[in-house]
């Protein structure tokens, strides 16, 4: 059996098979998810909202609580669509506004433009480099910085 599950703001209806995670169908509806960690709640780039029917999801485990303790952006109504698997209706899942850091080439094309949305850590999903300022040589670096922390934690968490 399946269920339908509501993404907002986007204004759109997945279905997702009982017992499935919200990432199955946040990707089936082609939703473009970083999932830095592979789907193993280790970090924030599948953190959304959840602003209605929290209780038709599993409940929290240990790892995504501890996951959701460090990202920034996280409020009661926080999930990571690859822990939270779906089990009842009424499930209307929010996505939360920014882009997630992954490739620093793609970065670097943008040097001397203004960032178009906010720049996240994928890890902690605090803001990087925030809407509207100009990307600039030295936050490269800094975001180089950035890209070797999080390869370096996620190797380091790899059997975990
Ligand atoms: S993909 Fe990393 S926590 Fe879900």
């Amino acid at each position: 059996m399946a269920k339908t599950v509501k993404l907002d703001p986007i204004n759109k209806e997945t279905s997702i098979k009982t017992n499935d995670n919200l990432l199955s169908g946040l990707l089936g509806s082609e939703i473009n998810v970083l999932k830095e960690c592979g789907g193993r709640g280790m970090c924030s780039t599948c953190h959304v909202y959840i602003k209605e029917g929290m209780e038709s999801l599993s409940p929290l485990n240990r790892r995504e609580q501890r996951t959701l303790e460090t990202i920034t952006s996280c409020n009661m109504l926080s999930r990571l669509a690859c822990q939270a698997r779906v089990i009842g209706e009424g499930v209307v899942v929010e996505l939360p506004s920014g882009m997630y850091f992954s490739d620093i080439e793609d970065i670097e094309a943008l040097i001397g433009r203004r960032a178009e949305q906010d720049i996240l850590h994928p890890l902690d999903g605090k803001v990087l480099v925030e809407q509207g300022k100009l990307i600039t040589r030295s936050m490269i670096k800094q975001l180089n910085d950035t890209q070797v922390e999080v390869s370096e934690y996620l190797a380091n968490t790899q059997e975990a």
